[in-house]
C-alpha cells in the first residue's frame, strides 16, 4: 500500500511553516525513491503542536510535531512512513492530551481529512443531517433547533430556533441565509478553522436553514484577511452544487437552495448584523437601527437569517442525532457544546471544544498550561476586544452565558487572551477605548465622541492630572456609553474598561505612585 502523509494546509498551520515542511517532505520522498501520497487536511487545532504531520500506518494514524523542515531526514531515517520513534513522535492523534479531552461534535471532522473530498465527509457521518430534513416539515426542523438549545455562537447567544421561527413566519418571494464570517474579535479562529478544514458542515447546515425557513439563497459573508479560507469555501460549494448537495433539488429533493461566497473589506463594525448586511448590498458598513429586525427585513429587504458560521455547523448534528442528544451536554440555559479558542500568552494556544461548564481557571490553567512565558496568569480577557478581562479571583466562573454575565463579563465568540503579570490594565482600557474610536461606524454619539473623550480621560489619568476626577468621568462615560450606544461596539466597550479598573485599581494609581511602584 502507497503511504499516506497528512500535512495541514489550513492558514495556522502554514503560519507556522507547514508549506517549507511539505517541501522537504516531497524532496525527501523524491530523494529516497519513495513513492506516497500526501493528503492536505485542515488542522486538528492543537497549534502549539503545528505543523503536526501524521502518516496512515497499520495501527491508525499516528503524529508528529512540531515537525520542522530540519526534522525531515531524522523521521525518514527513524521509520515515520511506519510511525516509528522520534523526538516529535506525538503518538495516535485522538490520544494526545488537549484533544482526548475535548468533546468535538461540530468540530468532529476538522482537520481530519482533505477538506474538499466530499466522500471523506460522508464516511464520517457528512449529510445525514441534510438527508433528514429534507424528509421532514419546515416547522418540524426549526422545532428540533430550538428544543436542541441552541444560541448563536456569534457573540450574543440569541437562541437559533427562535430566529429561524420568525423567517419562517414571515411571508417574503425571497428569503435568505446569511453566514456571518467576518470573525473579526481577538483571539478567535474557530470559523476559519470550520470553513479551511471541514467546508461542507458549513454548507450543510445553511442548506438545512434554507430549508427549514423557505430561503433558497445563502451568503457567506468571509473577511478579507481569510484568502485561504475564501478559496475553501469557493471549492466546496462547486463541488457541493456538482454533486447535488445544492441546486434546484437539494440531495434530490423538490427543496432549491444555492450559496455564494462574499468577501468583506476589513472593517469590525461589518460582523454586525444590519453594518454585515449594508456591506453586502454594497453599501457603507454602517450600523441599521433596530426595528425592523433583519428576520423580518434583512436582505435587499427581505425576510433574513443571520447566523454565525459556528451556530450553522452546529446545526447538521443535531439534524442527524436530535435535539435531545445535542442538549445533554452543557449546563443551564447554555446547551451543547463550545468552542473555545485560547490564545494570547498561554502554553497550550488552539481550539478546545468542550460541553459549556468548565470554569476559566480549568481552561487556562490545565488545558492552556498557564502562559508561555511562565510568569504568573494576571488577566484574561474573554469574548474579543469587547469582553471583560477577568483576574485569577474570578477563575472558578463556570464557561456559560448567564454565569459571565452575572460577573459583568461575557462569552461572546468565545476567543479568550491570556495575559502574564507585565501587562498594564490602564494601557489596556486606553486599547479598548481607542479600538472603539477607530472602528466606531459613526452614527451615535456615545461610541463616535465618547470613545475618543475615553482615550484622553484615560491619558490624563496615566499622566496623574486630577485621578479621582478623571476616574469619575471614565465611569460615567462608560453608562453614557453602555446605555446610550445603537449597537454593542459602543455599547460593550466599557466591559474591558470598567473590569479593569474594578479588579486591577492598582493600575489605575496616579503616574508617580505608578511609577515608584514599577
Ligand atoms: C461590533 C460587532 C461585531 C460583531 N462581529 C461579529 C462577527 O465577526 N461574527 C459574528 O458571527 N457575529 C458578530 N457580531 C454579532 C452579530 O451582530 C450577530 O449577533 C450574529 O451574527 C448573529 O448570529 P448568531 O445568532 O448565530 O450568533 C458582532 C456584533 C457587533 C456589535
Ligand atoms: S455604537 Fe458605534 S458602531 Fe454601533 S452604531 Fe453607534 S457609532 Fe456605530
Amino acid at each position: 500500500m502507497i503511504p499516506r502523509i497528512y500535512i495541514p494546509g489550513d492558514s495556522g498551520a502554514l503560519a507556522l511553516g507547514a508549506e517549507k515542511v511539505a517541501k522537504a517532505i516531497r524532496a525527501e520522498l523524491a530523494e529516497r525513491g519513495i513513492e506516497a501520497k500526501i493528503v492536505r487536511n485542515g488542522s486538528r487545532g492543537a497549534y502549539f503542536l503545528e505543523p503536526m504531520v501524521e502518516v496512515a500506518t497499520a495501527e491508525g494514524r499516528v503524529a508528529y510535531g512540531p515537525v520542522k523542515p530540519s526534522d525531515v531526514k531524522s523521521l525518514f531515517d527513524s521509520g515515520f512512513l511506519k510511525g516509528g520513534h522520534h523526538k516529535r513522535w506525538l503518538g495516535a492523534p485522538d490520544k494526545i492530551p488537549f484533544l482526548a479531552k475535548q468533546t468535538r461534535l461540530t468540530f468532529a471532522r476538522c482537520g481530519i481529512n482533505d477538506p474538499l473530498s466530499l466522500d471523506a465527509y460522508k464516511s464520517l457521518g457528512g449529510l445525514k443531517g441534510l438527508q433528514n430534513a429534507v424528509a421532514m416539515a419546515p416547522l418540524d426542523i426549526v422545532k428540533q433547533v430550538t428544543e436542541s438549545g441552541l444560541r448563536g455562537r456569534g457573540g450574543a447567544g440569541f437562541p437559533t430556533g427562535i430566529k429561524w421561527k420568525t423567517v419562517l413566519d414571515t411571508a417574503g418571494e425571497r428569503k435568505y441565509i446569511v453566514c456571518n464570517a467576518d470573525e473579526g474579535d481577538s483571539a478567535t479562529f474557530a470559523d476559519r478553522m470550520i470553513m479551511e478544514g471541514d467546508p461542507f458542515v458549513l454548507i450543510e447546515g445553511m442548506a438545512i436553514a434554507g430549508i427549514a425557513t423557505g430561503a433558497t439563497k445563502g451568503f457567506v459573508y468571509i473577511r478579507s484577511e481569510y484568502p485561504h479560507a475564501v478559496a475553501v469555501m469557493n471549492k466546496a460549494v462547486e463541488v457541493a452544487r456538482k454533486a447535488g448537495v445544492l441546486g434546484v433539488n437539494v440531495l434530490g429533493s423538490p427543496n432549491a437552495f444555492d450559496m455564494e461566497i462574499r468577501v468583506g473589506a476589513g472593517a469590525y463594525v461589518c460582523g454586525e448584523e444590519t453594518s454585515l448586511l449594508n456591506s453586502l448590498e454594497g453599501k457603507r458598513g454602517v450600523v441599521r437601527a433596530k426595528p425592523p429586525l433583519p428576520a423580518i427585513q434583512g436582505l435587499f429587504g427581505k425576510p433574513t437569517v443571520i447566523n454565525n458560521v459556528i451556530s450553522l455547523a452546529s446545526v447538521p448534528i443535531i439534524m442527524d442525532k436530535g435535539a435531545a442528544f445535542y442538549k445533554d451536554f452543557g449546563m443551564g440555559r447554555s446547551r451543547g457544546t463550545i468552542p473555545i479558542q485560547i490564545a494570547g500568552n498561554v502554553k497550550h494556544g488552539g481550539l478546545f471544544e468542550t460541553a459549556f461548564g468548565l470554569t476559566l481557571g480549568e481552561i487556562v490553567d490545565d488545558i492552556g498550561g498557564g502562559t508561555a512565558t511562565g510568569r504568573p496568569v494576571k488577566a484574561v480577557q474573554v469574548g474579543g476586544p469587547l469582553g471583560a478581562y477577568f483576574p485569577r479571583a474570578l477563575f472558578d466562573t463556570p464557561f456559560d452565558y448567564e454565569e459571565f454575565a452575572k460577573r459583568d463579563g461575557l462569552i461572546g465568540h468565545a476567543g479568550i487572551t491570556v495575559f502574564d503579570d507585565t501587562a498594564d490594565m490602564l494601557k489596556q482600557a486606553r486599547f479598548a477605548m481607542e479600538f472603539c474610536a477607530i472602528e466606531s461606524c459613526g452614527k451615535c454619539t456615545p461610541c463616535r465622541i465618547g470613545s475618543t473623550r475615553g482615550v484622553e480621560t484615560i491619558d490624563r489619568l496615566a499622566a496623574g492630572i486630577e485621578p479621582e476626577k478623571n476616574l469619575a468621568l471614565v465611569t460615567d462615560l462608560c453608562n453614557t456609553m453602555k446605555f446610550g450606544s445603537l449597537c454593542a461596539l459602543g455599547g460593550f466597550t466599557p466591559y474591558p474598561v470598567m473590569s479593569s479598573i474594578t479588579h486591577f485599581p492598582e493600575d489605575f494609581k496616579p503616574a508617580p505612585a505608578r511609577v515608584a511602584a514599577e
